[in-house]
């Protein structure tokens, strides 16, 4: 897979090892430079295709807390854009302060993406999105009654039918606006793409040493491929937790225990601390693993190998790394349609089981305490 590997391999053998990472890369840095074009548009599936309406309903409901059982934690809770559309946290917190089980993975370049999750259990964003509103651990909404509960807010009534003039306000359609607004989420330009279309000196030497390494020695481009910095694909990396990841959709697949959905390393800066359980802090950390820091096993990927970096071509490859991260574009919180002002709705939404008649005294403590009231 290396470009030019044969003549790299004669080179070796009359020079030695050390000056043969600089040869492949002589000859392989252009053509390696070709295969990270950014595309020219986002793909959106024929069966939700995009629209401005769409788009814009599903940024509401993506930052719209009232969309959970407790009215306070939405999307952008845990997918908050500030931490480039992660929460910062080695694990996040759900419903009630619940610890989550894994890292809060970036929704960005989703458009890309093809099964969803560290574990890719859900094939679809629209399918995905409906997730986490009915699990108890993040948003603990009855999915039921989501419907019901948004249609009492005349704002969203008005706003579906706009977007979806042949059904309106359906959980379908939830997922499908939620969806179509993720795929808008595209990481901006960044250093490296400048140097990918032509401009040297986006790039300091180093960086460029870096992505030589990347695509040669360091071998990372076996996973991380592509523009996105992504196969899509699942891998054992070794990190030694006891969550069997994808094992647990493919129970008898060897090679997918412990195997985990290969992130985009767009903007990875901005992501710290990393992978599925959040384990390691820093990018330092990560390449420390990866130079010969893993956990052997059945499962671990053929692809990991010790790689033996030297302290130099470590700071190279980091040098690399920090040139994915792009001038992204700001995001503004949307203002959100304002619950019905007709008495007795607002409570009707908040404590159903009172049937809209005033909150008993119970119902009021649950509901401050981010309980249902039963
Ligand atoms: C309480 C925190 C939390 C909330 C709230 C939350 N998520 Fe997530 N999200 C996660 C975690 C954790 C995962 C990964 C779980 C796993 O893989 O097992 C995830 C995974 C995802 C993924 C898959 C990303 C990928 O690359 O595979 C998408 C898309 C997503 N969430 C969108 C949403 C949407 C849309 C909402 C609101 C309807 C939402 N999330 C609400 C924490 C949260
Ligand atoms: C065998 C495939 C494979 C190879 C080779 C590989 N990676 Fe990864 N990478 C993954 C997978 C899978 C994950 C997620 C693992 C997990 O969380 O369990 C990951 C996670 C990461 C993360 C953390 C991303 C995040 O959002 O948490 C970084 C950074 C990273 N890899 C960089 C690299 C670098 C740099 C190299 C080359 C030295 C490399 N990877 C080589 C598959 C690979």
């Amino acid at each position: 897979m290396l470009c030019g590997g044969a003549a790299a391999i004669a080179f070796m053998v009359t020079l030695g090892t050390s000056s043969w990472t600089t040869e492949a890369a002589a000859k392989g840095r252009a053509e390696w430079k070709t295969e990270y074009s950014r595309p020219g548009e986002v793909p959106f599936p024929e069966e939700n295709p995009y629209t401005a309406e769409k788009s814009a309903l599903g940024h509401k409901l993506f930052f719209d807390p009232r969309l959970s059982g407790s009215d306070y934690i939405s999307c952008g809770t845990c997918h908050n854009p500030s931490f480039s559309w992660g929460d910062g946290l080695p694990t996040g917190f759900g419903h009630k302060m619940t610890k989550l089980g894994r890292r809060t993975p970036t929704i960005l370049n989703s458009a890309w993406g093809e099964l969803m999750m560290w574990d890719g259990r859900f094939e679809s964003l629209e399918e995905q999105a409906l997730g986490p509103m009915g699990a108890e651990a993040e948003m603990n909404q009855q999915l039921d009654s989501i419907v019901e509960e948004l249609a009492a807010i005349p704002g969203y009534r008005t706003l579906f039918n706009m977007a979806f003039p042949a059904d309106g306000l359906t959980i379908e359609n939830i997922g499908k606006a939620i969806a179509t607004y993720e795929r808008t989420i595209v990481s901006g330009i960044a250093p490296f793409d400048r140097w990918i279309a032509g401009e040297e000196s986006a790039m300091s030497s180093a960086a460029k040493r870096g992505f030589d390494l990347y695509n040669n020695k360091a071998n990372c481009v076996a996973c991380h491929a592509g523009w996105n910095m992504t196969d899509s694909g699942f891998h054992d990396i070794g990190l030694p937790d006891d969550d069997i990841g994808r094992g647990n959709v493919l129970k008898n697949v060897v090679k997918m225990q412990h195997a985990f959905k290969t992130p985009t390393l767009r903007n990875i800066v901005q992501r710290a601390p990393y992978m599925h359980d959040g384990s390691l802090g820093t990018l330092k950390e990560v390449i420390d693993h990866y130079s010969d820091g893993f956990t052997r096993r059945d499962s671990l990927s053929d692809e990991m190998k010790p790689l033996k970096l030297s302290e130099d071509e470590k700071a190279d490859l980091l040098a690399f790394l920090l040139t994915l991260e792009g001038a992204d574009p700001m995001v503004a919180a949307p203002i959100l349609p304002a619950n019905d002002q007709v008495p007795g709705a607002w409570l009707k939404r908040l404590s159903p089981a009172a049937g809209g008649k005033a909150e008993t005294p119970e119902c009021r403590t649950a509901r401050l305490h981010l309980r249902r009231c039963k």
